[in-house]
């Protein structure tokens, strides 16, 4: 399929078939990167009462930047990967030194806590209307299968096709309709094509038990090593606390665990 036929094909499916997403009713910097670091590997359905209730508590950069650890987390609860939630807030202390605005430059952005080259692409694109490639699983999906492309393509390869797909004037258009038709219509069923990551799974994993952790702390705000060691009784529960710790998901005081 030419690239024309193929932006012809996605555009028009894209008008009887959209999806009204809260995310989609900006274009501010601010919230369009919200609503990108809560999508990381998170599922759009989940997200999107979690995106309406943060941005209802901290609508400025302004407001993240002094937001109280606590409340954050307690926000983010049940998303999952809690320390995206507090590397937003450096991410608003860091841009309120630097200039006061989110940069509009990959540089810029990929200098930011928790913005890596995927998330920094996708705020250019749906904030900047910027003409740079975003490639997620469902936008690669949608590339390989209807290109016929190998599902091996390196990353660079496929970075240069979906560069020249992208029509002129029109990126957070069709990066949205890539998207919409991707998660609808190319799925990972219909296709056949994988993903080149899937998460590992949860159940009695680490991650799980700081989930749990984290659940615990929000819900009565203290723990102990003993009362996590005695639910957990296989798990290192030292090295995954003291991990937490470390990125100040809470703090250890005479062998309690509290929230930061
Ligand atoms: N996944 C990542 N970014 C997204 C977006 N802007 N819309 C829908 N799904 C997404």
């Amino acid at each position: 399929m030419s690239l024309a036929t193929f932006r012809h094909q996605v555009l028009s499916w894209y008008k009887g078939n959209k999806r009204d997403l809260p995310w989609r009713k900006t274009t501010q910097p601010y919230k369009i990167l919200i609503s990108e670091v809560m999508l990381q590997q998170t599922q759009v359905g989940r997200v999107i009462p979690y995106y309406l209730r943060f941005l209802k508590k901290y609508p400025t950069i302004r407001s993240l930047a002094r937001a109280r650890k606590r409340t954050l987390l307690r926000l983010w609860s049940g998303l999952g990967y809690n320390s995206r939630a507090l590397r937003l807030k450096e991410l608003a202390i860091k841009v309120l030194k630097d200039g006061k605005k989110i940069p509009s430059t990959y540089r810029g952005l990929t200098l930011l806590p928790g913005i890596g080259p995927y998330t920094a692409n996708a705020i250019l694109a749906f904030s900047y209307n910027r003409e740079v490639p975003v490639i997620d699983t469902n936008i690669r999906r949608v590339f390989i299968h209807e290109l016929r492309l190998r599902e091996n393509i390196p990353i660079v390869r496929l970075q240069i096709i979906a560069q020249r797909a992208i029509p002129k004037g029109k990126s957070r258009l069709w990066h949205n309709a890539l998207m919409d038709y991707g998660a609808m219509e190319k799925t990972a069923r219909e296709t056949g094509i994988k993903p080149l990551s899937s998460q590992t799974p949860f159940k009695g994993s680490d991650r799980m038990i700081r989930g749990e952790i984290m659940k615990r702390l929000l819900s009565r705000t203290t723990t102990s090593f003993s009362a996590l060691k005695k639910s957990f009784p296989e798990k290192d529960i030292t090295k995954i606390v003291r991990k937490m710790e470390q990125g100040s998901l809470l703090r250890i005081k005479c062998r309690e665990i509290l929230l930061p």
